[in-house]
């Protein structure tokens, strides 16, 4: 029996309908996150669910639950489903009422639903690495949302999927922002560079904890814009994000990153992120070397 959230109470799946006038359905009026479970532990939940009540008040929706009563629901699903390796995907709509693209007035009540996925490990290309292609970045300016609308990461991740590829990164002009769904690095002469956290990107969770782990642990870093020239010329290229976590870069346009192996660096920076991992949710069965 799949069970589901639905307005922060747990329901079986199947009892629940979604109504067609959604405002997420109609217009992708809405916003979402996708958290990591190890171990059948969030990862990083506050994190996450402070960033959702951000992007749902940066377009003007009040979410109706406190991030403590919102991550007690997730922790149960996640009981109840039995989910030990995956994701949950949460997602938050203006609610529901007669199409008409201004807000509903007066306004109506959003509408929240949580879902829990299997995600098996280990994942093989994070110690092969993955090769990817550039795609201009044609999305709206305020990347900084998580928002429901996601056509041009979908048509640039296709993109990608044509081309045999993982991910398509996304650049403006000649200035790389982000992946389809992933933050995008480069390493070179030792210091990582990576797009500072603007209207131009989502500023990832896993870029966060990854920036963390850099300061803690001596690694220096930029945040500061960098050229598709600059990022194939680099020593070392990754990715960050969810469920990519820290994935080595190995090919761009068929060109390869240094010696096309995963990079010396990106690989102490996967373990240590696997350590952080470790720390909030225990030890994984999973190793890089
Ligand atoms: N994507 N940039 C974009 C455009 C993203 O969609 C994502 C995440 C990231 C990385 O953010 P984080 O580290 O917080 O996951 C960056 C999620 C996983 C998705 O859409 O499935």
């Amino acid at each position: 029996m799949d069970m589901i959230i639905y307005n922060n109470s747990i329901f079986e799946r199947d009892s629940i309908n979604i109504d067609l006038e959604d405002r997420g359905y109609q217009f992708g009026d809405g916003v979402y996150e996708v958290i990591r479970v190890y171990n059948g532990k969030l990862f990083t939940a506050e994190e996450h669910l402070k960033r959702f009540i951000k992007s749902a008040n940066e377009i003007k929706i009040n979410v109706p639950y406190q991030v403590g009563e919102m991550q007690e629901k997730i922790n149960e699903l996640i009981h109840t489903t039995s989910l030990s390796t995956g994701i949950v995907y949460l997602q938050l709509t203006r609610g529901v009422s007669k199409r008409n693209h201004a807000f509903p007035s007066p306004p109506c009540e959003p509408v929240y639903i949580a879902y829990t996925k299997e995600l098996a490990l280990p994942i093989v290309p994070m110690k092969s690495g993955v090769t990817t292609i550039t795609v201009e970045d044609i999305r709206w300016l305020r990347c900084d949302i998580k928002s429901l609308n996601l056509l041009p990461n979908i048509l640039a991740k296709q993109e990608a999927v044509d081309s045999n590829s993982f991910e398509a990164i996304q650049h403006r002009g000649t200035i790389v922002t982000e992946g389809s769904s992933s933050n995008v690095w480069m390493i070179k002469n030792q210091v990582l560079y990576t797009h500072p956290a603007n209207h131009y990107i989502l500023n990832g969770i896993t870029r966060q904890v990854l920036l963390s782990i850099c300061k803690k642990t001596g690694f220096v870093v930029e945040e500061k814009p960098f050229t598709i020239e600059d990022m194939v010329k680099a020593d070392e290229v990754f990715l960050t994000g969810t469920t990519t976590e820290v994935m080595p870069v190995i090919q761009i346009n068929k060109q390869r990153i240094g010696n096309g192996d995963p990079g010396t660096l990106t690989r102490q920076l996967q373990q240590l992120f696997t350590s952080e991992i470790e720390k909030q949710c225990g030890n994984l069965s999973k190793s890089f070397d």
